[in-house]
């Protein structure tokens, strides 16, 4: 992963550097809370996928740092969000905006680091990455609510939490690269070849997400484990847990979605039955179909560095622990 980003190391400083500079506002209080999202860091993936996606392509110009800081803004907004809706008390390693200062900050913060993206783009002024980006954004709430309405429904399908990832992660990553295509003036099936790699590991990513919220290290995640439980988000390792499972287990499993408070006890119980069935191993192997399918696409490439980096960071996807 260092060595991927070693080419690029010095972009990503410049993104560094753009997002302080745009988080600042007149209101402290805004302020306050955006230190406290940037010194909590986090991997800034997009803008990496979009930065080498744009110099895969040849660009050479200075539109892709303001353009990878506008998405990891958004991505940040959507973390904010996030937060509120699943009650979560840690994020990269430190306590939540939410728990240090309430949901009603949370929420509007997030929605200044919404509105900063997009004053950002604008001054870009390219229609065409503003149509993407906002269409991600359109897809990221649709795919937040529809998780928010499937909440400790135990009948959701694969497919149904398919649509859900494409929606909620996948999208903006997908739109992240092809943004970076759109910069270096792609040809149309060079930028479609980049959305699809983006689609493809973003949906990976998050079924590792699903997985890792199981089987994680806590101190490593920087975020709670058995978080999604606990909220009655079905995941795939629950879903296929449940399509194979007794009914006798289908019950318990129930029991343990459907309570107020999730206890040791019953995170463990649910853990043992997706052990049991295999349910994460089956979604890791899931994911790395998916990240089969986000790399066969870059063969479309000439070879090159920036190539080799995104083949990189897609197998990173998979054996990241945080
Ligand atoms: C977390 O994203 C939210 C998901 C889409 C699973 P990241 O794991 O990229 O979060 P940071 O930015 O590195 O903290
Ligand atoms: C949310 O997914 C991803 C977003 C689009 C915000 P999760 O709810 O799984 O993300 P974490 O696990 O809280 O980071
Ligand atoms: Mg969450
Ligand atoms: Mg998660």
């Amino acid at each position: 992963m260092e060595e991927v980003l070693a080419i690029i190391r010095e972009d990503l400083q410049r993104v560094e550097e753009e997002f302080r500079r745009r988080l600042k506002s007149r209101v402290p209080l805004i302020t306050q809370i955006a230190e406290h999202l940037v010194k909590s860091g986090g991997k800034r993936l997009r803008p990496a996928f979009l930065i080498l996606s744009a110099k895969l392509c040849g660009y050479d110009g200075d539109a892709h740092i303001p353009l990878a800081g506008a998405i990891e803004f958004i991505h940040t907004a959507t973390l904010l969000h996030d937060d509120v809706i699943d009650n979560a008390e840690v994020r990269r390693g430190n306590p939540s905006a939410n728990t240090l200062w309430g949901n009603e900050a949370s929420v509007l913060v997030g929605d200044f680091l919404f509105s900063r993206s997009f004053s950002m783009m604008v001054e870009v002024g390219d229609m065409r990455v503003l149509e993407i980006v906002a269409q991600a954004t359109t897809h990221l709430a649709e795919g937040e609510t529809l998780e928010l309405v499937k909440t400790a429904d135990l009948e959701t399908t694969e497919e149904e939490n398919l649509e859900l990832i494409v929606q909620k992660t996948a999208s903006l990553i997908s739109a992240a690269t092809r943004v970076g295509a759109v910069l270096g003036g792609a040809p149309p099936e060079q930028e479609e070849a980049l959305a699809e790699y983006g689609l493809q590991v973003g949906i990976a990513f998050q079924l590792v997400d699903d997985c890792l919220d199981y089987a994680g290290q806590a101190e490593a995640l920087g975020k709670g484990v058995g978080v999604d439980l606990r909220e009655g988000k079905v995941t795939l390792p629950l879903i296929h847990t449940l399509k194979n499972c007794t009914q006798e287990e289908r019950r318990r499993i129930r029991d343990v979605v459907l309570a107020e408070e999730l206890d040791q006890r019953g995170l463990g119980q649910v853990l043992d039955l997706v052990q049991k069935y295999g349910g994460i191993s089956y979604t890791m192997g899931r994911a790395r179909e998916y990240v089969e399918r986000g790399k066969e696409v870059l063969s479309l490439f000439p070879p090159s560095t920036e190539r080799e980096a995104l083949l990189s960071l897609a197998d990173y996807v998979l054996k990241r622990r945080y």
